[in-house]
């Protein structure tokens, strides 16, 4: 079995790894990858959202099966395209990935089903979206742009003039291009945030081990919202209670509404939640693995990856019977200082063998290159330290010890990942 996987992050290192443990597959191809993946998987020079591209080189490699992970290739339609031409994927068609690309289309969705989530309108016209926001007289606002942002298209505004602002950044400056064509302002709701990715084939969702992202690039949850900055797994706001819940009115609805709509979802379905006094509501969808939380969640998982990857393509996933481990994982993010904003590349990276690892932890590569067997800096998020323990204490004490070990010159990480909840049972 030869398989491809797309993208170039800590996430695609962490599928990777985790594809690797199968006996059945022989090759992995990663394109366009990293320098750390490359000790794990060819890499070749094919950019993720070059849709032909891809084509050539998994008709070229003659690749058994596809893991699109990434979002962008997924909202242009890469799984139709490669399916079309005969290569089986796990991934959403671009009707499904729509779930993620457009905000308006899965508020729109929530709102249909009675799926519950933040009360919302949607504007195309600045004017009328400055006088909703004059109207409401309501802060914190929250903006959002319609479509695909890096995960730094939600504004949020403390007071008049910062929302005036952030409606200009997006709809009239396009501070994230035609994403800002459209805006979504939405109530504010508090309450501790939980990621859930789940696995689904349409006919059956099998969530994954809860988890949950520190988006804001310093500690105290201060500073910009980047990509992620670390994760814990699992995460003990999300009871068996709550988790029974999110099942019966967010995960299943969510599954059926799709069907519904004729946009079958299959693949991994990432549910971003918030734990508000009123019940767990959905803050977004994405229509892939989330990045950082897989390589906590991936790391606890028993049952072969690819195994269930290709049940969900079949649309057997009801056949198979997903184990997790009872450990606890967490993940800290070295990035580049400067990030999410402009960085320098190019630093030497220390304190890893010549495989891109350390022992005792697992490291992800996000943005490194090799050369000459050294390894280097070259993206704003470099490498994910991931740990496991018996408890969410020791695993954040392991990852961070390697932290001390393991870094570049001008390198960032926040001090306090999963810091509030290592206390709590
Ligand atoms: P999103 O990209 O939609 O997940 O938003 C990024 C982050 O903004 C979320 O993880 C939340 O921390 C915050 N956020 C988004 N929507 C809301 C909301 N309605 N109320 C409060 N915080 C929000
Ligand atoms: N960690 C959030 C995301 O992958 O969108």
């Amino acid at each position: 079995m030869k398989v491809l996987v797309i993208g170039s992050g800590g996430r695609e290192h962490a599928v990777i790894r985790k594809l690797k443990e199968n006996k059945a597959i022989d090759k992995i191809i990663c394109a366009p990858g990293n320098g750390g993946i490359s000790a794990d998987a060819e890499c070749r020079n094919v950019k993720a959202t070059d849709l032909e591209g891809m084509l050539e080189l998994a008709l070229k490699e003659k690749v058994d099966f596809c893991v699109v992970t990434p979002d962008d290739p997924l909202a242009m339609g890469m799984t139709d395209l490669l399916e079309e031409n005969g290569i089986p994927c796990f991934g959403p068609v671009k009707k499904a990935a729509v779930i993620e690309a457009s905000k308006a289309f899965s508020k729109e969705l929530m709102k249909k089903y009675n799926i519950p989530t933040a009360a919302y309108e949607i504007f195309d016209d600045p004017q009328k979206a400055l006088a909703y926001i004059e109207e409401k007289n309501s802060y914190p606002a929250v903006i959002k742009a319609d479509g695909l942002a890096l995960g730094k298209g939600v504004l949020i505004a403390e007071d008049h003039e910062a929302a005036v602002k952030a409606v200009r950044e997006l709809m009239v400056d396009k501070a994230f291009g035609a994403s800002g064509n459209k805006v979504v302002i939405e109530e504010f709701m508090t309450g501790p945030e939980v990621s859930v990715l789940a696995f689904t084939d349409g006919n059956v969702i099998y969530p994954m081990i809860s988890s949950m992202d520190h988006k804001r690039a310093n500690d105290n949850d201060e500073g910009l919202n980047t990509g992620g900055m670390g994760t814990i797994a699992p995460s003990p706001f999300y009871t068996k209670e709550t988790a029974e819940i999110c099942m019966k009115t967010i995960f299943v609805p969510t599954m059926e509404a799709m069907n519904k709509e004729g946009r079958t979802f299959r693949g991994c379905l990432y549910f971003g939640l918030m734990l508000t006094p009123d019940g767990p509501k959905v803050v977004e969808y994405n229509c892939r693995f989330g990045d950082p939380e897989t390589q906590v969640v991936l790391p606890l998982l028993k049952t072969d990856l690819f195994d269930i990857m290709r049940a969900v393509h079949d649309g057997k996933l009801a056949d198979i019977d997903i184990e997790w481990s009872d450990l606890s994982a967490a993940c800290v993010i070295e990035a580049s200082g400067g990030y999410p904003e402009s960085y320098q590349k190019g630093y030497e990276i220390y304190g890893l063998d010549e495989n891109g690892q350390k022992d005792g932890v697992i490291v992800y590569h996000a943005g490194t290159k090799k050369e000459n067997g050294k390894y280097y800096t070259n993206g704003g998020r470099v490498l994910g330290i991931t740990a496991l323990g018996e408890t969410l204490g020791e695993a954040l004490d392991r990852s961070y010890a390697a932290v001390k070990e393991i870094g570049f010159e001008n390198m960032h990480y926040r001090t306090d990942i999963g810091r509030k909840l290592r206390e709590i049972k």
